[in-house]
């Protein structure tokens, strides 16, 4: 390991999250496509049930890092399901990491999965629900897919105030309308109860989720390491509206 990678690896490797922190750097910064979604899964762990040989869902699973987090971590069968990236690519990276016989790569649409319904023991999605979950149907939707008293945990990225028709002035420069997918914990509980199949358990913003966005996309930003933008300006400009929110409920 050379001597940045070394030092990006302690940088990176949080007391926070110890099981995330053992995975090796240089692999899942190459495969990241957000904040580590080790963390995020690891995160969602805390407040979700997950046993040896489990059926999960996990929806904009991006390159597997959540996928074979949890089946490293957890023992269950993961059906690892995303639209923009090739279950090819995914199948190498899954055999890669030794998983292959408890991850599945599936290419599918949220909006149009190919699963029976009811099959699912459990469905997490990572830095991936607000793409497609805003609305006010889309949970009945997910929910069909899992049994009863099985968990739905969803990690995103937040803000501490809803934005509604006013943007603050010091994130103007860097204003996207997706950010408008980006919402507070209370926003997802009162969206999730709306429906009669969930008991909502939990909808709380992650302990430093702002430092722990801006530290993952700095640090690896000042490595070399970082194959996309990133949010490192929009963070430091933000001084921290951003975070990350985990919602968690059981389907009766
Ligand atoms: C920011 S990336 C996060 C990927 C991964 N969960 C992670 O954290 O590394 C968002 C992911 O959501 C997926 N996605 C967006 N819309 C989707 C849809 N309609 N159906 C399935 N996946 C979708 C994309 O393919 C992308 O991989």
């Amino acid at each position: 390991m050379n001597e940045t990678i070394a030092r990006v690896q302690q940088m990176l490797s949080l007391e926070q999250f110890p099981r995330s922190s053992a995975y090796d750097i240089e692999w899942v910064s190459e495969n990241e496509m957000g904040p580590n979604a080790m963390w995020l899964a690891e995160f969602l762990s805390e407040k979700m049930q997950f046993s040896k040989g489990m059926k999960v869902l996990d929806l904009g699973c991006g390159k597997g890092l959540s996928s074979v987090f949890l089946a490293k971590e957890f023992g269950v069968n993961v059906y690892a399901t995303d639209l923009w990236i090739h279950t090819t690519d995914n199948f190498l990276r899954i055999k890669e990491m030794e998983v292959e016989d408890l991850v599945t790569p599936i290419h599918a649409d949220a909006m149009k999965l190919p699963f029976a319904r009811g099959f699912f023991d459990a469905i997490v999605s990572l830095d991936a629900y607000h793409y497609f979950g805003t609305n006010e149907m889309y949970l009945e939707e997910i929910l069909s897919y899992l049994k009863p008293n099985g968990q739905i945990g969803i990690v995103v990225p937040s803000v501490l105030k809803e934005f509604h028709d006013e943007i603050p002035e010091s994130i103007k420069p860097y204003w996207e309308p997706y950010l408008y997918t980006h919402h507070t914990p209370e926003w997802w509980r009162k969206l999730w109860e709306h429906s009669d199949q969930l008991k909502v358990e939990v909808a709380d913003t992650m302990p430093n989720g702002y430092e722990n966005w801006l530290l993952w996309d700095k640090t690896l930003k000042d490595a070399g390491m970082l194959r996309r933008s990133g949010d490192v300006e929009m963070l430091l400009a933000d001084d921290g509206i951003f975070s990350f929110c985990r919602v968690v409920g059981t389907k009766f």
